[in-house]
């Protein structure tokens, strides 16, 4: 299966097949990346405007961009917000900070889905009443919650997220359709939801959703999710109104192993499938489709740049070790995920036998495992590619780093769009407790 995390925890330092080293960043010059860490110095998140247009526009030319909804938590600086949403497209925010980050970026409330996740009730009665384009429900407590805070005067259209029992996604912590996940009704529950919230004064059920799990390399899975949700819609005359669009969430994939985009799954090859789908069985009736791609818009088009701080071996293994690390960028520790590293310029060389370590201290600090990056020095610059998606957004303070700035390349001209943090950021909120004895 390509687009896969690896299924299971890569250990140590142990060679990783498959693992030759790239040139560079697609997209961003060596040069660019040169003065980003001279002026700004390292770790720093680097996105490629192009690329997050790219991103975008593979999927604007298959699906309305009404239909789309960029998911908030795959990155979610404010600056890349606003660029992605400039394309016309929505946003799915699962939380009310997501929601705010949002908003903060621009977009106009009826734009944004707040997305099948789980919530308590400050975020769904803070949403509400903020405005939302839709309202998506998991859990029996968040449709109570709503109907406390729905504003009759103001309806809010409502989605209720179906549990598949479909097991998809690249790593187990990535599956969200299996039956034993947390997320969703079970579609023999449906229908009481469905009645419940037709009955509550300042809600409109309009849409059936699920949310299979991330990094999905094929149709099947969202076809077979496509079928159910057509059956549990089939099932609701008489429990309230017809359902008015299915959305089959995010979760499709990239190629990690692979240098490029080329060979992604293709969201065009997703869209026609469904279409043909909701056609044969729904025909002229049949409700929009709508989704809420988030890894695969924008994973391509960022760089963890980080400089090496020196070289060195053990047990035989040679090893770099650099200043970003996995408070920076956790994929490869929480997945087992693999990404490119390679210098800046040129390709790296040797054997692929190099581990790319963080500076904290655990010996699974690991950036990636059994790499072609000999002659690499210290001083050096690297690229960690592909980490434009659940990077920054999953970035912690561990060891008091302060976090990475990101930045935001055009061609030759870049800007920051985040500082790194500083020490003050580090305590805010912890000073004014100080006690003075
Ligand atoms: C409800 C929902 N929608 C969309 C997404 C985006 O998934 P991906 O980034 O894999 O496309 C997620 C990710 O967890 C999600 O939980």
């Amino acid at each position: 299966m390509s687009g896969r995390e690896a299924g299971t925890r890569e250990a140590g330092n142990g060679a990783e097949p498959g693992a030759a080293a790239a040139s560079h960043a697609a997209g961003i010059a060596p040069e660019v990346l040169e003065e980003v860490a001279a002026e700004i110095g390292t770790p720093a998140y680097v996105y490629d405007g192009r690329a997050l247009d790219a991103g975008v526009r593979r999927w604007t030319e298959a699906v309305p961009p009404e239909d789309i909804l960029y998911s908030v938590k795959a990155n979610s600086n404010l600056s890349v917000l606003r660029r992605l949403a400039s394309h016309g497209i929505g946003l799915e925010a699962g939380t009310w900070g997501e929601y705010a980050r949002a908003r903060r970026s621009g977009v106009p409330s009826d734009r944004v889905t707040l997305g099948g996740v789980p919530k308590d009730e400050t975020t769904v009665r803070s949403v509400l009443k903020a405005g939302v384009g839709l309202a998506v429900f998991q859990a029996e407590g968040e449709v109570e919650a709503a109907a406390r805070h729905a504003d009759p005067g103001r309806p809010t259209p409502a989605g209720v997220r179906v549990l598949p029992g479909i097991r998809a996604g690249a790593h187990p912590s990535l599956e969200t359709g299996a039956a034993d996940a947390k997320f969703g009704f079970a579609p023999d529950e449906v229908p009481a939801v469905w009645r419940r919230l037709a009955e509550t004064p300042g809600l409109e059920p309009t849409t059936l959703a699920v949310h299979l799990g991330s990094g999905l390399d094929d149709a099947a899975p969202y076809v077979t999710a496509l079928d159910l949700l057509l059956d549990v819609a089939g099932e609701l005359g008489g429990h309230g109104p017809a359902v008015r669009a299915l959305d089959v969430g995010g979760g499709l994939g990239v190629d990690y192993e692979a240098g490029d985009a080329e060979g992604d799954p293709d969201p065009g090859e997703l869209a026609r499938r469904l279409r043909r789908r909701m056609e044969e069985r729904a025909g002229e009736e049949a409700p929009r489709l709508r989704f809420e791609p988030g890894r695969s818009v924008c994973a391509r088009a960022g760089v963890v740049l980080t400089r090496v701080q020196y070289g060195r071996e053990r047990g035989g293994r040679p090893a770099l070790v650099c200043d970003a690390g996995y408070s920076d960028f956790p994929r490869h520790v929480l997945y087992g995920a693999h990404h490119d590293i390679g210098p800046i310029r040129g390709e790296g060389r040797g054997p692929a036998d190099v581990a790319v370590l963080g500076p904290t201290c655990e010996s699974g600090d690991v950036l990636g495992v059994g790499r072609s990056l000999h002659g690499v020095e210290a001083d050096d610059l690297l690229v960690v590619r592909d980490a434009g998606a659940y990077g920054f957004v999953m970035a912690s303070n561990y060891n008091s780093r302060p976090r990475p700035p990101e930045v935001l390349v055009d061609g030759d001209d870049w800007r920051p769009i985040r500082d790194r943090e500083s020490l003050d950021d580090l305590w805010r909120g912890e000073t004014k407790h100080l006690l003075d004895d």
